[in-house]
């Protein structure tokens, strides 16, 4: 070791610092934002769980996008929200013509054409179980049926518009199922598929559940999402999708998982890394910054710029409108 290495001198002022810097900067082309499409063109939700964030009908969210867009937004994450159209067994709802999603595709994409739309891909908001897959009598996951239908789910969004499907449901097998008929349907390589691969069952995840309107009616998610103390399991998770043809990966929740952030895509450098900073972790913030705990510029400045440097290529987030407005100022973080 050179004793004389004095490390300050390396980071004495704001451009010294910036040499040191090793991860990318953040820019619009790293943010995806969520977005909650429902039933009534006209209609606004605010969910109280997620202070700030609101569930939108089609010309609510035209509006919201209109500004967001001219603030440099590049790609969403759609998900949809019925409460009219009935839930069943097999969420019949997720593809149905009058699904607020297959009614908002090929609209958006008319008023948006340079803008990226991934759509989330799950049977949980549409099922009366609320669980993300197809169940056996006994309550237990049917693994087949489940991977047919959210294949059948993901290329009607394909077909409706969306450039990525993003499959969140973490059933063995659905990759290879989705990028199969997708390529039966010529779609190959014109849907990408980001697949949630590192999914870890997580107490981060309860307000969306309110606001997505998708709790499970019984029993938890924890036998099909993966385990918080499982690293062994999360990367066999993204090695097995990459097998089956995954085009881009995710890891969610973010902060608290960064390790794993960093080993898949240590493991995985030539597929881009996704990190879904998950509704948990947005009111958390939220809330803290509002009690004074910290700034909220500054503790989520710090939060992203450790998720870059732990290997995300792009952040989920629902701050988004907020970095935009942020980065618009300055693109300094
Ligand atoms: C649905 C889904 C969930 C999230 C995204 N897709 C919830 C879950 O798996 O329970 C969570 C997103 C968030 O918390 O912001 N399968």
């Amino acid at each position: 070791m050179d004793k004389r290495s004095l490390l300050h001198s390396g980071y004495l002022n704001e451009t010294l610092r910036s040499w040191q810097s090793n991860c990318g900067e953040l820019t619009p082309n790293n943010l995806m934002y969520p977005v909650f499409i429902i039933e009534d063109d006209n209609g606004i939700e605010p969910i109280k769980s997620m202070p700030g964030i609101s569930r939108y009908g089609l010309n609510q969210l035209k509006k919201h996008l209109d500004l967001l867009i001219g603030k440099g937004l590049k790609s969403i994450l759609v998900f949809g929200v019925v409460e009219g159209l009935p839930k069943d067994a097999i969420g019949s709802n997720a593809d149905n013509p009058n699904n607020p999603v297959i009614k908002a595709l090929p609209k958006l994409r008319n008023w948006y054409p340079n803008l990226t739309i991934a759509c989330d891909v799950c049977l949980c908001p549409y099922t009366d179980h609320g669980h993300c897959g197809i169940l056996n009598p006994d309550g237990t996951i049917n693994n087949s049926a489940s991977i047919k239908r959210i294949a059948e789910v993901a290329l009607s969004y394909a077909q409706a518009g969306a450039q990525i499907v993003a499959p969140s449901d973490m059933m063995d097998g659905r990759i290879g199922a989705i990028k199969d008929l997708l390529i039966k349907n010529d779609l190959g390589n014109k849907t990408a598929v980001l697949s949630y691969a590192v999914k870890f069952s997580s107490s981060f995840y309860g307000p969306f559940r309110d606001a997505a309107n998708s709790k499970p009616a019984f029993g938890d998610r924890r036998c099909y999402q993966l385990p918080t103390n499982s690293s062994g399991l999360a990367h066999r998770a993204a090695e097995r999708d990459v097998r089956e043809g995954a085009d881009m990966l995710m890891v969610k929740p973010g902060l608290a998982y960064l390790d794993l952030v960093q080993s898949v895509k240590k493991g995985h450098p030539h597929h881009p890394m996704f990190i879904y900073q998950v509704s948990g972790e947005y009111s958390m913030i939220y809330h803290a910054a509002s009690n004074g705990v910290f700034d909220l510029k500054i503790a989520l400045s710090e939060i992203l710029t450790s998720m870059r440097r732990a290997g995300a290529d792009v952040i989920i987030t629902y701050y988004t409108p907020v970095i935009l407005d942020w980065l618009l100022v300055k693109s300094k973080y």
